[in-house]
């Protein structure tokens, strides 16, 4: 997927919105500089689904990150639901049973344009996080061990740290994707962000879509900075 993949196509602009209709103002106001969307737990919840389906219609790309974990029956039936709406991208958590529930459910909607991304261990836990949870491995023993069962399950990708793609790659190999949160074209505001990358480094350090919220979402002039971006992703 990654080298089919223009320059625009790997800018996810993350619609963290309260409501439709402020998404909707946005999306407006992005218009043909941004072909692809990232909708979470917060819209996804306050109508976003139809959103994601009118996106879809309408051309767009939409990334669902709705990180599932369930029974196995559960997830695999709603992977369906999720791959039927048209969805390009759907992260689960990485528990073997989970990813294997997620790849029946997509396979079995035939033509389903639906990759399936893993988040390993949710990067606010540290190994204190995980001890307390009941793991006793560390976190970074945790993201070996689940980017490896990923890949051997035909998860199409792992979502991840630009700071961590080159380990992740190592293990999942060239041809899977590698997904970043946590993007600040040089000069932005970092917010909550810890560990921040440019575009042009998270490219370099072999990431194929980048996710952007904040910088885009929050800028006075959205467009063109989802421009600048596009820009610099086919730079690099
Ligand atoms: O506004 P900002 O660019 O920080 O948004 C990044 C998006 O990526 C948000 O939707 C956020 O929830 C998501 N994300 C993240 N870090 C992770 C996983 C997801 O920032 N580790």
């Amino acid at each position: 997927m990654s080298d089919t993949l223009s320059p625009r196509d790997r800018l996810i602009v993350a619609l963290d919105m309260a409501s439709t209709d402020e998404a909707e103002r946005l999306i407006d106001r992005l218009g043909d500089a941004v072909s692809f969307y990232k909708i979470g737990y917060r819209l996804g919840y306050a109508g976003g689904l139809a959103l994601a389906e009118r996106l879809v219609k309408g051309g767009a790309k939409v990334f669902l990150d709705l990180k599932l974990h369930d029974i196995g029956n559960t997830v695999e039936e709603g992977v369906q639901s999720l791959a039927r709406l048209g969805a390009h991208l759907l992260t689960v958590h990485a528990y073997p049973q989970t990813m294997r529930a997620a790849v029946r459910g997509r396979d079995s909607v035939p033509g389903s344009a639906l990759r399936l991304l893993a988040v390993t261990v949710l990067t606010s836990y540290d190994d204190a996080d995980a001890r307390e949870a009941g793991y006793a491995l560390s976190v970074s023993e945790l993201v070996g061990m689940r980017a490896l069962a990923a890949r051997e399950i035909g998860i199409d990708g792992i979502v991840c740290a630009a700071t961590e793609a080159a380990q992740v790659r190592a293990i999942i190999g060239p041809d899977r994707l590698i997904v970043t949160p946590g993007i600040r074209p040089a000069g932005s505001e970092t917010g909550d962000q810890k560990r921040v990358v440019t575009p042009s480094a998270a490219i370099r350090a072999g990431a194929d879509c980048l996710v952007v919220g904040r910088p885009i979402t929050a800028a006075a002039d959205p467009r063109a900075v989802a421009q600048s971006i596009v820009a610099e992703i086919a730079a690099a």
